[in-house]
């Protein structure tokens, strides 16, 4: 199998997709698993801003520094370049398959659903919320993340 490349997509890119891929480095790196992995919003209200400051300190908590990373809008290259794009609630699945071009090749579909009995799950957005809410997104993702190197690695090579 080629590397996966994995792009992680939620609305502004700035508090869970950011989180999603900085589980997935991490994971992966542990793993030994050579991926690729990027996050984007399907909105354009932050392009160019970095994580919101409450997801900086929720991996920061955990050893990751993502306060390099800005947030992107979704683009059609996206579609053919990334082997999977993961949305994180079914409004942003529904969002990123009205803007996937004809020739889509990724794979589409819902984080929470690699998760075994977190199937039709939502990343609950914790924009509105408060720190508790960013370490649940934590959680989420972290749990996505090691079942999504779990499956890559099962499949691989
Ligand atoms: P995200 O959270 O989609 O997890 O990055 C949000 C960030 C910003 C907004 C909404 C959700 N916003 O409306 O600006």
């Amino acid at each position: 199998m080629s590397t996966p490349r994995i792009l992680f997509v939620c609305l502004g890119n700035i508090c869970r997709s950011p989180l999603a891929e900085a589980a997935f480095r991490a994971a992966a790196e542990e793993a030994g698993l050579e991926a690729e992995a990027d996050s984007a919003g399907t909105g354009d209200y932050h392009i160019g801003k970095p994580p919101d400051p409450r997801s900086v300190d929720t991996a920061a908590a955990r050893g990751i520094d993502i306060s390099h990373y800005r947030a992107r809008q979704i683009e059609a290259e996206d579609f053919r370049r990334f082997t999977h794009i993961f949305a994180h609630d079914r409004a942003n699945l529904a969002d990123i398959r009205a803007v996937a071009p004809g020739d889509a090749t990724a794979h589409i579909g819902l984080l929470m659903d690699i998760v075994p009995g977190r199937e039709g799950a939502a990343v609950a957005d914790p924009y509105y919320g408060g720190e508790e809410n960013f370490a649940d997104t934590w959680e989420d993702v972290s749990a996505a993340a090691k079942a999504l190197v779990a499956r890559l690695t099962a499949t691989a090579g």
